[in-house]
């Protein structure tokens, strides 16, 4: 298939470029470098030794973004490109929903023009908010969100649901006429989405080439850690030891980016034999807590991590891990990489990259 990804430059969409490509996929990319680099993808290129198209736009950029999807007409679009930081989103709750809201939204008016079908989209386990206890299985209601980036991806999800539904009504009716006057009703093709709700992504390639890259002080705590590691900070603040854990401090569900990314490649491929909406959560089904992984951290890289107890961020869940049967089930997809690699292959990419791609 040939398969576009907004956001493709960015950390999990580079992965996942790599994936699709090693399935047989055509890759090309749509990003605007807000939080990335095309260094990323010269990496890909040179570790699968495919060229990729690579196209600078705005995703929320109608007129641009049609005339790219025009030329590629893609089987598929995994929509990755979004504004990501939860603290920033706070602070910027304007830009967060513009970004977000506008990129999927344009993607769906480009997709119904021109009679296209797949969208595979990025969502995240924050959408089931702090109303269930874990494991979080798919058919839950979802929560409230405690920040404007998971209200960003709660409506996304809403948005692309309540298109899928229409479009099936409408391409039916219209199957075999010329097109409605009206524009707004006028689906070519029933659209088939898939939410992905990803747990909390880690890890590298197995190069090390290509691996997470924030900027600024990372908010998450994987690439803290590896930056402490790496001597870029002093320590790592472990946030809260209180909590009702048996070592205190908070539980997630932490997935190596590489079985993520192979998630999205049978993804893609569902997406294409189905139409409507499906839900999967992306993640292990095992949780971790803060202190479990600075230990196995410290095992990767062969030093202590250092760090100090602070007191609880603010709204942090205790814990969050995936009930994902769904995927296994449906999908045939299931983790393969445990916390070990997971340390691994982070630690050698921030080994072999101290300061990410703007060595
Ligand atoms: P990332 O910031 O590394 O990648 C996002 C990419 O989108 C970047 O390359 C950025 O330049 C691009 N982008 C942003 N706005 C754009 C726009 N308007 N037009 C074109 N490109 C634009 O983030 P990531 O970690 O790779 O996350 C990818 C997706 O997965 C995001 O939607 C994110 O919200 C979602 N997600 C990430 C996590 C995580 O922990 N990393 C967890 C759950 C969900
Ligand atoms: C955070 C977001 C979530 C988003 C996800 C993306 C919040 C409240 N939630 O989830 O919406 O989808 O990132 O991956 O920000 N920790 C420390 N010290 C640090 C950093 C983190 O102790 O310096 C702890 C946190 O308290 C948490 C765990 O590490 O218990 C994981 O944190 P993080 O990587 O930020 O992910 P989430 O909080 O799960």
């Amino acid at each position: 298939m040939k398969i576009l990804l907004t956001g493709g430059a960015g950390y999990i969409g580079s992965h996942t470029a790599i994936a699709l490509i090693e399935a047989g996929h055509d890759v090309s990319v749509l990003d605007n470098y807000s939080n990335s680099s095309p260094e990323a993808i010269k990496r890909v290129e040179k570790i699968t030794g495919k060229n990729i198209a690579l196209h600078e736009a705005d995703a929320a950029d109608k007129d641009k973004v049609m005339s790219i999807l025009k030329k590629e007409m893609p089987d598929c679009i995994i929509h990755f490109a979004g504004l990501k930081a939860v603290g920033e989103s706070v602070d910027k709750p304007v830009e967060y929903y513009r970004n977000n809201i506008d990129t999927t939204l344009t993607l769906l008016e480009c997709m119904r023009e021109l009679g296209l079908k797949n969208f595979v989209f990025s969502s995240s386990a924050t959408v089931y908010g702090d109303d269930h206890k874990p494991p979080f299985t798919e058919e839950m209601t979802k929560g409230m969100c405690t920040n404007p980036y998971g209200w960003t991806k709660w409506m996304q999800e809403q948005m692309l649901a309540d298109a899928a539904i229409a479009s099936s009504k409408f391409a039916s009716q219209s199957r075999g006429a010329k097109g409605s006057e009206d524009e707004a009703t006028d689906w070519k093709e029933p659209l088939s989405v898939v939410l992905l709700r990803y747990f909390n992504p880690v890890g590298a390639h197995e190069s090390g080439l290509i691996g997470e890259d924030p900027q600024g002080i990372p908010n998450n705590l994987m690439p803290f850690i590896s930056q402490v590691a790496v001597g870029r900070r002093d320590h790592l603040t472990v946030f809260g030891d209180d909590y009702d854990t048996p070592d205190g401090t908070c539980r997630r569900d932490y997935i190596h980016v590489m079985d993520l990314a192979e998630g999205h490649v049978k993804a893609a491929e569902y997406a294409a034999e189905h139409t409507g909406t499906e839900v999967f959560n992306l993640g292990s089904g095992t949780p971790y807590s803060v202190l479990e992984m600075v230990h196995a951290f410290s095992a990767a890289c062969g030093s202590e991590v250092a760090y100090e107890i602070g007191p609880r961020r603010a709204g942090d869940i205790q814990d969050s891990w995936a009930n994902a049967d769904k995927a296994l089930k449906v999908l045939g997809w299931k983790t393969r990489r445990g916390i070990d690699e997971i340390c691994r292959d982070a630690w050698n990419w921030q080994s072999q990259n101290p300061q990410g791609y703007g060595e």
